[in-house]
């Protein structure tokens, strides 16, 4: 049984249950469906040097994009980048280590803010723009183009934290110890984040994700201050330019604080975490469509166990607008066949 779109409605399954609309089948893309899980990513990443090689070369930034597509047929797809390409862009310097992840020159104070340049974000970013701009024109028409980008807490995290912080201690002493100054920076990453994302929305983009992936390690007041409010100045602001375009946001552990972050900010879906209950989850979908949440380490069990958590996700949201995806992106020792597996069961029900 397949509901039929009504003529107002959007042609994509994903922009349905954006719009609003419960969907029989509900559509379905992966948190980091391009990745080191699949031996065709691997091949290609072992042809550049660097992560971020990947990221600023259009053929193979393309390429990596749709190697999920081909292989499953995911509603969406997703840009292949990262969060850190906006740190770059702003002048500071970032690398990725094998087996660690990313590093970066850390920025201690507010001197250190006053260099960066949001100027050179977007002729920066170009390259990421042009792998937007191809993918627009060679994805199959009923595949939405997703864009994204960090948020200003989490991105701000990994800037003074200097890579993946454990305790968070030197980015939260900053914004507790000299909040104008941290403001100064969370200022700037809403004006490049903003610029960043409308850039990509005119290069075809027709949905923007925002990862606040650190969201869940702050107390209210400066949830408030440093999630909430950003992320709705960025809303606002990119939605001024681009009226309608949907934006999904994905605050990665705000527990109780997701119902005030999805009426506060204005964004149009939420992605919920894997620890989000489905009671939440529904009355969430009183306001807003949900993504989610399927615990990735499911996905690398497979079997009757991932069937079960697919089924209690479907039952309780399937409804409602909603959209199928995981609590967190896919990790690398998931086996390729357990994503057919998932898109068989969540099709075939
Ligand atoms: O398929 C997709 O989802 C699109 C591509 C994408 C990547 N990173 C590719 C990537 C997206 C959307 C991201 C987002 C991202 N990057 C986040 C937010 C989501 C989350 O995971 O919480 C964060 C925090 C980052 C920062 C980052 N980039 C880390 C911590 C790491 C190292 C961890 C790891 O898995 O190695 C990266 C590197 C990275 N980004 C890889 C990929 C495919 C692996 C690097 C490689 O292949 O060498």
């Amino acid at each position: 049984m397949t509901a039929q779109p009504r003529p107002d409605e959007p042609s994509k399954a994903l922009l349905r249950a954006l719009a609003g609309a419960a969907q029989a089948v509900p559509p379905v893309w992966l948190m980091r469906q391009a990745g080191r899980y699949l031996p065709e990513y691997r091949q290609v990443r072992s042809q550049v040097r660097s992560f971020l090689d990947l990221c600023f070369t259009p053929e193979l930034a393309v390429e990596v994009t749709l190697q999920p597509i081909r292989r499953y047929g995911f509603d969406a797809a997703i840009l292949f980048s990262d969060i850190l390409v906006v740190p770059h862009g702003l002048g500071q310097r970032v690398w990725f280590v094998e087996g660690e992840g990313p590093k970066l020159e850390p920025i201690h104070a507010v001197a250190d803010v006053a260099r960066l340049d949001t100027a050179a974000v977007l002729p920066r970013l170009e390259p990421v723009l042009e792998t937007v701009r191809r993918l627009a024109r060679v994805l199959p028409r009923e595949t939405t183009l997703i864009g994204f980008a960090g948020a200003p807490w989490t991105v701000a995290t990994y800037m003074v934290e200097g890579g993946g912080g454990h305790d968070f201690a030197a980015v939260k002493r900053f914004a507790y110890a000299n909040p104008e100054g941290f403001a100064r920076l969370i200022d700037l990453l809403v004006e490049a984040t903003t610029e960043y994302l409308a850039a990509q929305v005119a290069a075809g983009a027709e949905v923007v994700q925002l990862f606040d992936s650190w969201a869940g390690v702050l107390p209210e007041a400066a949830f408030r201050r440093w999630v909430i409010e950003p992320t709705r100045a960025i809303v606002q602001s990119l939605q001024r330019r681009h009226p309608g375009i949907p934006v999904i946001g994905f605050p990665r552990g705000a527990g109780m604080l997701y119902a005030d972050y999805v009426r506060e900010t204005g964004v149009t879906a939420v992605s919920l975490d894997t620890t989000v209950p489905m009671s939440l989850g529904g009355a969430l979908q009183q306001r807003v469509a949900v993504q989610g949440n399927l615990d990735p380490q499911l996905l690398v069990v497979g079997g009757e166990a991932m069937r079960g958590g697919v089924s209690s996700i479907v039952d309780a949201l399937g409804s409602g607008p909603f959209v199928f995806n995981l609590g967190h992106g896919i990790v690398p020792e998931t086996p390729p066949e357990h994503v057919h597996e998932l898109l068989q069961v969540l099709r075939n029900r």
